[in-house]
């Protein structure tokens, strides 16, 4: 099989931040999605309706012209957020999800939520009006092993948040654990989980063996390689919980390469000719439709894309840039570490 066809995929997890990097990353994501789910950690945050509103209209100025590319948009879940402004944005259709970032656990994550008895009221609003959760799982307290904050997140934070807000419909963002896919299993409705690109092609070890390479460091951090095949089976299985995000969140490279280095992996150019090696890779090309197409509207309740994607295999290895130039510095863009064939046509 050489060319393969499927409805244009979405990202159902994005980092386009603002201003100059905006303007240098929006033009990859426009050229392979259709849509994506836009995350508001911005400094300051995208806390209200309005605030949307005028971020997402950022977002459709600096678009390349005549791309057609949908950003939906979030809210970032604080203490003081206002159930009423979280209804009339969802009502007007203006975003699709909050997003919530435990106090502390990743980049900007600064406003968010360190005692969740203060978000219950707007959560069960969620759960009233069908508005998902998306969720960073993981806990940030300092004694707590990073390998092991998202297992203990599912434990001490979301299953008891899910049990005291039924109805709630949650995503847990970038899975990176056997756990994570368990639990996800384990829970038929209301429950969902993204999967990034490069969590399912590296593990720890490629960012701490032989050296320590900063452009493979994210959180939640790549775990050790079961957990890896662990995430290669539930996105590659076609089960409708298991959704492409690609988390890709550009830093300029000298934030990276830095004695405290920035933490997200950049994929917008290369995530769909990898996500075709790994699913030809493991069987399964045939699925990557349900992967990167079907199973995000779905559970969004969205229409698929009526256009489509072709993605066909060279001969030759594809090549990508390393990284490119944006106003806002140099970005470098992931390398899988192996060659690829597939690209979008
Ligand atoms: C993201 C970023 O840079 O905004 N970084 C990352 O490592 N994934 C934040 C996030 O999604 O955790
Ligand atoms: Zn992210």
């Amino acid at each position: 099989m050489n060319t393969l066809t499927i409805p244009t995929p979405d990202d159902w997890h994005l980092h386009l931040r603002d201003g100059e990097m905006l303007k240098g990353v929006i033009g990859h994501s426009a050229a392979h999605f259709a849509r994506a789910i836009i995350m508001p950690n911005l400094v300051p945050p995208v806390v209200t309706g309005a605030d949307a509103a005028a971020y997402r209209d950022r977002i459709r100025v600096a678009l390349p012209q005549g791309a057609s590319f949908e950003p939906l948009m979030t809210l970032y879940l604080t203490e003081t957020t206002d159930p009423d402004d979280v209804e009339a944005a969802a009502n007007s259709g203006l975003i699709k999800a909050l997003k919530l970032y435990p106090a502390g656990a990743t980049t900007n994550s600064d406003s968010g939520v360190r005692d969740f008895d203060k978000v219950v009221p707007v959560l069960e609003r969620m759960a009233q009006i069908g508005l998902p959760l998306c969720v960073h799982g993981e806990v940030t307290n300092s004694d707590i092993d990073i390998f092991d904050r998202e297992a203990v997140f599912i434990e001490t934070v979301l299953d008891p948040l899910r049990r005291r807000v039924p109805g709630l419909r949650a995503v847990m963002e970038h899975v990176t654990t056997a756990d994570g896919v368990e639990y996800v299993k384990a829970n038929d409705t209301d429950l969902a989980a993204t999967i990034t690109t490069h969590h399912l092609i590296i593990n720890r070890n490629h960012i701490l063996a032989g050296g320590i390479r900063p452009h493979y460091y994210c959180l939640p951090v790549a775990k050790r390689e079961t957990h890896r095949l662990a995430l290669r089976a539930a996105a590659t299985s076609g089960d409708a919980r298991f959704f492409l995000g690609t988390d890709s969140a550009p830093h300029p490279t000298d934030l990276k390469e830095n004695a405290c280095g920035c933490a997200g992996c950049y994929t917008s150019v290369n995530t769909m000719s990898l996500l075709a090696h790994v699913f030809e890779e493991d069987g399964a090309l045939d699925r990557l439709k349900n992967f990167a197409s079907l199973n995000g509207p779905k559970f969004y309740g969205l229409p698929v894309n009526q256009s489509q994607m072709t993605l066909v295999k060279s001969d030759q290895p594809i090549s990508f840039p390393t990284g490119f130039e944006t106003g806002a510095g140099h970005v470098t863009v992931f390398d899988p570490g192996f060659d690829v064939f597939w690209h979008p046509q």
